[in-house]
């Protein structure tokens, strides 16, 4: 299997089982966003507990790379402190957008083919720019 197939598993698994889909009790942030280009839209729900994402949830309807980036973004930022959260979105985006990142990504590195294809990183960064409203809006 080459590195091509092994990131189309990894979209199509996450696709198929998306991670921590669905929705929180008592978020303490949440953000809402669509992708005005196709009207899919995504909705995110983060516990943030003594300044770390303690869980996130996300629900919504979008192609599979808005959802496996979606699903990705989750379990990445899981656990992380709010800064740790936003660089990982920050270098994600940087990422498809092809300005090369050297910084680990895990799953999400699966999505790098999305820098070819300009139409799609609205898909891909969809989750992400969604964490960053939540950050910004008030509890
Ligand atoms: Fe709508 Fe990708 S086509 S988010």
């Amino acid at each position: 299997m080459n590195l091509d197939e092994i990131y189309r598993e990894t979209i199509l698994d996450h696709n198929q089982s998306p991670r921590n889909y669905g929705h929180l009790d008592h978020p303490t942030k949440s953000a809402g966003l669509l992708n005005p280009t196709c009207g899919d839209q995504i909705q995110l729900e983060l516990l943030i507990h003594d300044g770390k994402i303690a869980d996130v949830r996300f629900s919504g309807q979008g192609c599979s790379i808005s959802m496996a980036s979606a699903s990705m973004m989750t379990e990445a930022i899981k656990g992380k402190s709010i800064d740790e959260a936003l660089l990982i979105a920050a270098d994600f985006k940087k990422f498809v957008t092809g300005d090369s990142s050297d910084k680990p990504l895990g799953d999400l590195e699966a999505l790098q083919g999305v820098s070819q294809f300009p139409s799609r990183v609205k898909c891909a960064t969809l989750a992400h720019n969604a964490l960053e409203k939540a950050m910004l809006l008030d509890e």
